[in-house]
């Protein structure tokens, strides 16, 4: 095995091109100890982003060999062991510099979804209880599925319809939906399914599952849309849209 790994790195925003440089190979590196390396080592000016390192902040998501991945938790063994990485910024999202991009529209399109809580029991006094959820209901568990998202974006840059459509709300936003449609405690829940159904919203998901195959968090934004095209349906149908 060669003790350097051939790395190209994505140099430039909009416009730019790869850039090459040799990477000491080690055990149990990630792909974000080799970004790191470049950064420290070779290129000071090289710029991305990242935070906790440990698959909890979402923010280290880059596009590697391809495929959209969260570098601290992606090992050089699993996806270079030909000993090439090319890696580039996330797709689908307007680039910043080198691997940093602007996920603002990603957020927005999770706010124009009605991605918060809104508690039907207003400010809770001292003596008030907390709001009891049945652990084991049907809406508990949906909500569940869907709520250790930690906004990468990896879904949201492998999903093709946001390519095609940079308006379409994408997997993450509707994944967020989903989580809050279920929530029994919400009190937006018309609101929201009124957000999700325009053309813009979860119709326009054709299901082929690029973002559940893609999520690290093992989510499936994909069947929490599938439930929300029910549930738009089901409020069309008795006039509640
Ligand atoms: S299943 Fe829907 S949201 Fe997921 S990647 Fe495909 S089009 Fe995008
Ligand atoms: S649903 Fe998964 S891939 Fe999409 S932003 Fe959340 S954690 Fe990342
Ligand atoms: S650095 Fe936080 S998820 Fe990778």
């Amino acid at each position: 095995m060669s003790t350097h790994l051939k790395v190209k790195v994505w140099r430039g925003a909009e416009q730019g091109d790869f850039a090459s440089y040799a990477v000491p190979r080690r055990a149990s590196q990630t792909v974000l100890d080799v970004v790191t390396y470049i950064q420290r080592h070779l290129d000071p000016s090289l710029s991305y982003r990242f935070s906790c390192r440990v698959g909890m902040c979402g923010s280290c998501a880059m596009t590697v060999n391809g495929k959209a991945r969260w570098t601290c938790r992606t090992s050089v063994d699993q996806v270079a062991a030909d000993g090439r990485l090319e890696i580039a910024p996330l797709a689908n999202l307007p680039v910043i510099k080198d691997l940093a991009t602007d996920m603002s529209e990603f957020f927005d399109k999770w706010a124009r979804a009605k991605g918060q809580f809104k508690g039907r029991q207003g400010k809770l006094g001292r003596h008030q209880d907390f709001a009891q959820v049945e652990p084991a209901s049907k809406q508990r568990l949906a909500a569940s599925a869907g709520i250790e998202c930690i906004g990468c974006g990896i879904c949201y840059a492998s999903c093709d319809v946001v390519t095609w459509r940079a308006d379409f709300l994408g997997p993450a936003a509707l994944n967020r939906a989903w989580t809050l449609v279920n929530d029994v405690r919400d009190s937006q829940r018309l609101e929201r399914l009124g957000a999700v159904a325009g053309d813009t919203g979860c119709h326009v998901c054709h299901t082929q599952g690029s973002c559940t195959e893609r999520c690290p968090k093992q989510i499936a934004p994909t069947a929490g849309i599938a439930g929300l095209k029910r549930l738009v349906a089901k409020a069309a149908f008795k006039n509640k849209l």
